[in-house]
């Protein structure tokens, strides 16, 4: 495989701007994959080199050689060399049969003590956090909920805070969902919409890596998102981390992945409960 995407990478070296090799794509992805827990297989080696090309003209370096160098230099450039290798697709209700479960668990559960408490870990531009919250919103409507929301991508943290997204994306919703949760902008702001702060209110964001020793999350989680991000880590990282999920979730709560990840542990932590919703095992294996 190597001598492959060495060739496919100097062969197409005449047409690109930066000679690209195996090597640096090498040193590069290991460190990645060291640093997030994110696989870059060799078939994203074109992915790679086009993301990171415009971080070389945007810092005026102009060879990969100096960019690795650079990146050993500047440990902060490590963060913008993340973000730009992050996968960061969203949108509104995604995978919409979701939000129908948390809200029927929030109308079972949200009465008990304390607020009703869910993490959306991998949070991306925000769009999952506050489609929990506006779902929260509509079923526990006199009721306490925290929505923490989390992501390693220090860019996608930022605009996820300003809450302001296109028009377009927003009026994919329904026009009742619109108006009560989206403030149109108009003038300078036409074509954009922002969340209401009564919704915003309820979401606190923080940068986390979910590949450090330490979360900044409390136990007693009604319910954890964690969707489309552990697809791009490899089959350890994902029990270590599903473990450590579990531990933080209530007896009854529950743990969404995304649609194309199954939780293979084997129903150890989770088991699964119906549309890559999952219970923890524990509680499925109690008498009734
Ligand atoms: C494809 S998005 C998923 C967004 C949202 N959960 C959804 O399903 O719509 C994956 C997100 O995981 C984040 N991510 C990747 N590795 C991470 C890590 N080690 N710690 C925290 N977040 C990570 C990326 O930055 C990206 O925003």
């Amino acid at each position: 495989m190597r001598p492959a995407a060495e060739e496919r990478s100097e062969g197409g070296a005449a047409a690109r701007e930066f000679r690209f090799s195996a090597e640096h794509f090498r040193v590069i992805s290991e460190r990645i994959y060291r640093f997030s827990g994110i696989r870059l297989p060799e078939a994203k080696h074109e992915m790679v080199y086009a993301r990171l090309a415009r971080r070389l003209r945007a810092l005026g370096i102009g060879s990969f050689d100096d960019y690795v160098r650079f990146l050993e230099l500047e440990p902060a450039e490590w963060e913008h060399c993340t973000n730009a290798l992050t996968t960061n697709v969203t949108a509104f209700y995604r995978e919409e049969h979701h939000f129908a479960i948390l809200a029927e668990h929030a109308r079972a559960h949200g009465a008990e003590d304390g607020p009703y408490r869910v993490w959306s870990a991998g949070c991306s531009t925000g769009e999952e956090p506050y489609t929990i919250a506006m779902c929260l919103s509509e079923a526990l409507p006199q009721r306490a909920f925290e929505v923490l929301a989390t992501d390693l991508d220090t860019q996608v943290i930022a605009h996820a805070r300003e809450g302001v997204y296109p028009l377009a994306s927003v009026q994919k919703l329904s026009p009742e969902r619109q108006k009560r949760h989206f403030l149109r902008g108009a003038g300078r702001h036409e074509g954009r919409a922002r969340v209401r702060r009564e919704i915003a209110a309820h979401v606190e964001f923080l940068r986390v890596n979910l590949m450090d020793r330490e979360w900044p999350v409390t136990p007693g989680l009604d319910a954890i998102f964690c969707r489309n991000v552990m697809i791009y880590f490899d089959k350890p990282t994902q029990a270590r981390l599903i473990e450590r999920f579990a531990a933080l979730v209530k007896p009854h709560g529950l743990f969404f992945a995304g649609h194309a990840e199954s939780l293979l542990d084997n129903g150890r932590c989770f088991r699964l409960k119906g549309q890559t919703v999952y219970e923890l095992a524990r509680r499925a294996g109690r008498a009734p």
